[in-house]
């Protein structure tokens, strides 16, 4: 069984929906043990703990830098033996410390359909703004490792989502989440917990 940890920052409805997941036995080979915040106000430290999921709090602004900061979180995960490290709208960045120590152990879910709408300042609801300002008219989201470069890592899953007049940033938010976010994330991770991802060229390969 491998050890699932969670990052948030906020509502954490992803990691909601990892929890349901596991609760259907959607998630193969492995389980959540530890959520960690960057936020000691973030919602998504309930539902851990509604949840009887071990939580850890470490704010950036205890930290006077990145290095310092991404230092304590690789100290943290391997605390924690992390098998599996996903971003659930993990809103802070972590350098090359963490990524070197976790290598293709983390993923992150991003709100857009990567290479469009992503990198550094593309987050949250800044992402959809961004979307309804180009006009487009397909979005979606990805799940994919994390890397030195920001949401540029090997791509694990896409899923598309129509954009529809008179949307909100809001409210493409919430079908993107609800179509793309929520069943993708789980899907990703039972996926890696039953080592059916493979980087090949580096590239992520699912294999059934
Ligand atoms: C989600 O839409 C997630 O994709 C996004 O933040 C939201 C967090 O919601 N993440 C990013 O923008 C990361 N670049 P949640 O806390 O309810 O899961």
């Amino acid at each position: 069984m491998k050890n699932i940890v969670v990052l948030v920052s906020g509502g954490g409805t992803n990691l909601q929906a990892l929890i349901d997941a596991e609760k259907r036995g959607d998630i193969k080979g492995g389980k959540i043990t530890c959520v960690i915040s960057s936020k000691e106000d973030a919602y998504a430290l309930e539902r851990a703990k509604n949840n009887g999921i071990k939580t850890v709090v470490l704010k950036r602004k205890d930290y006077p830098d990145v290095a310092s900061y991404s230092k304590a979180m690789a100290e943290t995960l391997t605390t924690e033996k992390a098998d599996l490290v996903v971003y659930a709208g993990f809103m802070t960045i972590l350098d090359n410390q963490v990524c070197s120590a976790f290598p293709y152990k983390m993923i992150n879910v991003h709100p857009a359909l990567i290479p469009s709408f992503c990198g550094k300042g593309f987050y949250g609801l800044h992402v959809h703004e961004a979307a309804l300002s180009k006009g487009v008219k397909i979005s979606g989201a990805t799940v994919h490792f994390v890397t030195e470069e920001c949401d540029g890592g090997p791509i694990i899953l896409q899923q598309a989502v129509e954009v529809k007049n008179g949307d909100t940033p809001e409210t493409l938010q919430r079908r993107i989440m609800e179509e793309a976010e929520w069943k993708i994330l789980p899907m990703a991770v039972s996926l890696f917990c039953q080592d059916k991802i493979q980087i090949i060229d580096g590239k992520a390969v699912v294999t059934e």
